[in-house]
């Protein structure tokens, strides 16, 4: 009778150590989805667009014709209440701002990088508003293009 209690015992010691650590496992709340990771190679079809650091990126758009016309269009629909049609003057919001924003001219893009620039316009830059889910990447290099040559 003592050996069984014994062996009893004895299979029932590994459960009751686990027992012991039982609070310290993973435990999703209830309804919680378990966080399961992505195969590999896969592509994320949600969630924030990646900007590449620094110098990978660079601007793959050649400024034809076309891109720059189109690139016009955009920074007079998105741009130009706030950085002017020109970088003469600055447009109707632009102008309610103290201080105002810069005109963008030549002169100030030249300490700027095209990288630098998609990032201003994907991210956001101080008190101007972020543009990447509003315009496809393409778009913005198509701006970056257009600033290079406006007025
Ligand atoms: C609501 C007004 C507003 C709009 C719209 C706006 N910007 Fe700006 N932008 C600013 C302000 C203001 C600054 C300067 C940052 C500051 O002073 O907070 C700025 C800065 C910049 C800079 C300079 C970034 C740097 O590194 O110095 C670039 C380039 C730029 N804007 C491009 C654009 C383009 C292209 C668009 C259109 C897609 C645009 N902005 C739309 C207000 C605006």
């Amino acid at each position: 009778m003592k050996r069984i209690a014994i062996l009893a015992l004895l299979a029932v010691a590994p459960l009751l150590t686990a027992a012991m650590w039982m609070d310290r496992q993973p435990s999703p709340r209830p309804y919680q989805a378990p966080v399961l990771s992505p195969p590999v190679d896969s592509v994320p079809v949600s969630g924030k667009e990646l900007l590449g650091q620094g110098s990978e990126l660079t601007n793959p758009l050649p400024a034809t014709p076309a891109a720059l016309e189109r690139g016009l269009t955009l920074f007079e629909i998105n741009c130009a209440m706030c950085h002017g049609i020109s970088s003469a003057e600055r447009g109707p919001v632009g102008k309610k701002l103290v201080p105002p924003p810069p005109g963008l001219g030549q002169e100030f893009l030249k300490n700027i990088d095209d990288a630098q620039i998609f990032k201003a316009i994907s991210l956001g830059f101080g008190r101007m508003p972020p543009f990447r889910d509003k315009l496809t990447p393409t778009e913005r290099w198509e701006l970056v293009d257009f600033l290079r040559t406006r007025k």
